[in-house]
Parts: structure tokens; sequence; C-alpha cells
């Protein structure tokens, strides 16, 4: 999968990027230098405890991260045979916005947050359409209808002039994937989509998405706790800790053979078909510390049942292990320094 997708064109590239945020107490740093590419025809899943900067990371592709957030790094997105560096785009530059809604989009966990609740499923859509699209308003209708009845909203021409407050939770779900694809974007990211649904409509959901990523072929950014859902839909994985990804490869691979001990622990954390339920279920001891005032040593230490005295000098890099798969953790620096 991992070839595959490094035959297809990269969508993004994230180089180096890191988020910071000042506060009252110093400055916070919840992501702290990381790179991926996400390729055409891909799903990357993120997956990590709350916290580790997922979101963050997602929101500064977008550009939609709160003022206060400071990014730096390089985020190129390619458009056609342009690559552009997102962050040198100006915030709210129509540059940046020409990309934002059009090219990439998002999905959310909670729709009903991302609807104004004044205006209609289908003028919300339709913003969308005009701005990027057409300016013809019929023609931008017949548009946003099509990809209303494409994500299975029922009655579409009639649901099209009801409110949010008209709609279930599973049908604004489906009414938020048609505005983040009416646009038909080459990414899509896609944070804890389902999240807030009962698993029946989870399901239905995330087959629509895998659905309309293979009828699209765009790139898609997935963001979930779900290890399970993870496995269903990701081709590549990448597990953040404490703001850096500590472990990337084919998912396959990865939930076959975790090579990072945080990873080792997130997987043998699951429970599996078939294991007795009064199995106690293994479970990672402490916490994720506070991005602030990082010592300069693995950010997993303190929680490491694996750590060696090398462990708290510097920070391990990632390192290429072989069939696409990269660690950080000085256990596969092929030295064996352990005590
Ligand atoms: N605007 C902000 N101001 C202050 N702290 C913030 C802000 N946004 C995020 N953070 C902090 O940065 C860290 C990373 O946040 P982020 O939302 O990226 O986590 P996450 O991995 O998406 O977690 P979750 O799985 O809970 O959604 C968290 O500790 C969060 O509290
Ligand atoms: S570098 Fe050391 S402390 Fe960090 S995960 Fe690897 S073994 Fe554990
Ligand atoms: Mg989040």
């Amino acid at each position: 999968m991992e070839t595959a997708a490094r035959e297809r064109k990269k969508v993004v590239e994230v180089r180096n990027l890191a988020v910071s945020i000042p506060l009252d107490e110093g400055l916070l740093t919840p992501v702290r230098g990381i790179s991926f590419s996400v390729y055409q025809g891909e799903v990357l899943g993120m997956v990590g405890e709350s916290g580790c900067g997922k979101s963050l990371t997602s929101k500064a592709i977008l550009g939609i991260n709160d003022k206060r957030c400071k990014t730096t790094g390089e985020i190129l997105f390619t458009q056609g045979e342009e690559v552009q560096d997102l962050l040198k785009l100006k915030y709210g530059s129509p540059e940046i916005r020409k990309i934002r809604g059009k090219s990439a989009s998002m999905i959310f966990q909670e729709p009903m947050a991302a609807f104004h609740p004044m205006y209609t499923i289908g003028d919300q859509i339709n913003e969308c359409c005009l701005l990027h699209i057409t300016p013809d308003k019929k023609a931008a209708k017949e548009i946003s209808l099509d990809m209303m009845k494409r994500v299975g909203i029922a009655n579409a021409e009639k649901r099209y002039d009801q409110y949010p407050y008209e709609f279930s939770g599973g049908m604004l779900q489906r009414a938020l994937i048609a505005m983040a694809l009416v646009c038909r974007p080459s990414l899509l990211v896609a944070d804890e989509p389902t999240t807030a649904l009962d698993v029946t409509i989870q399901a239905q959901i995330l087959d629509l998405m895998k659905q309309l990523q293979a009828e699209f072929g765009m790139a898609i950014i997935f963001i979930t706790h779900d290890l399970g859902i993870m496995a269903k839909m990701c081709d590549r994985l990448a597990v953040m800790y404490l703001g850096k990804i500590i472990e990337e490869g084919p998912v396959r691979e990865i939930y076959k053979n975790p090579l990072h001990p945080y990873t080792r622990g997130l997987i043998a954390s699951v429970h599996k078909v078939g294991t007795h339920s009064q199995e106690k279920l293994f479970s990672i001891d402490g916490a994720v510390p506070l991005a602030m005032n990082i010592p300069d040593r693995c950010g997993f230490y303190d929680r490491c049942k694996e750590r060696c005295g090398r462990c708290d000098h510097g920070e391990p890099v990632p390192r290429d292990t072989g069939n696409g798969r990269r660690v950080s953790c000085f256990l596969y620096d092929g030295e064996e320094a352990h005590d």
C-alpha cells in the first residue's frame, strides 16, 4: 500500500511543523516539529492520546488555528503543477481562501457546531459552490443538490430548505460531508468525524467516506481514537505522542508488529474479539506530560517500561526501518545500549 501510495501524487507534504501557544504560565508547544506526506487516493490515519496535537496539526494545514498559535515549518500543498507553502500565505488572503474550502476541506467531530443555526442547510452547502465553482445560483444549487443525494440525504430537494435543527445527528454529518466535498477537494481532513454518532450510523458514514474517496480519489487525513476504525479506514498510520510522530507506516504492518513501546501499548489496550471479557485490558500507566518545558529526552521516558540510561539523553529522531516504516526510539538505533 505504501509503495502504491508513493507512486501517486503527493498532495501535501508537511515539513518540521511546530505549533506553539503563549500562555501566562509559559510557552506551550503542543506540536513539536513533525513531518509527513499524504498522497492522492490514500488515507493517512493520525492516532494518539488526547492532547498530543492531532487537531492543532490538522487545523494548521487548513490555516484555521486560533490566531494566538504560532506556526512554523512548511506545508507544501500541490495544486495541479503548482506547489505552494501554505504557511507563507497571509492569514485570510484570497490565495489561502482559494485553497481552503475548495482544494482542502475539513469535517469536524460536532456537525451541529459546524453549521450556522440561522441558515438553511442548502444555503450553507451552496455558499462553497458559489464562492469556488460558479456564481450562477441555479447551477450552484444543482451541484449542491447532487452532492446531497450522493451522500445519501433522501428527499434532498425538501431537505435543502431545512435548518440544521431539523436534521438528525447522522443526517447532519452527511450534510457536513456534502459541504466538505461539494468542491471536490484534493485533501480532506476528517477530525473524529463519527465520534458523536451511534455505532450503526457511524458504520454508514465510514462506508460512505470510503466510497466517496474511491470515487473522487482525494487524500484524507483521518483522526480518531478508535484503532478499529483506523484499521478499516486507513492505508498508513502516524502515531503521535507529545507533539511528535513517533511511529509511521502501513497500517497493517504496524498492527502486526508495532515497534515503538507506546504503539505497542496502544495496540495491546484494544479489546480483541475472542478474548474473555473478564480479562483485564492492558493500559499505559501515567499520562501525557504537558507540552511545556519539556526535558531534553525521549517524550515517552516517564511511562516507558523499556527505557534505558540512554533514553534520558536527547530525543530519538525518526529512523527508517524498511517497508516504508519510521520509528523514533533508541531501541532501533542499532546499538545495544540498554541497562
Ligand atoms: N487555543 C488553545 N489555547 C491553549 N491550549 C490549546 C489551544 N488549542 C489546543 N491547546 C492545547 O494543545 C494541546 C493539543 O491540542 P489538540 O487539540 O491538538 O489535541 P488532540 O490531539 O486533538 O486531542 P483530542 O484527542 O482530545 O482531540 C492540548 O493540550 C490542548 O489543550
Ligand atoms: S527511546 Fe527509550 S524511553 Fe523512549 S520509547 Fe524508546 S525505549 Fe522507551
Ligand atoms: Mg482533537
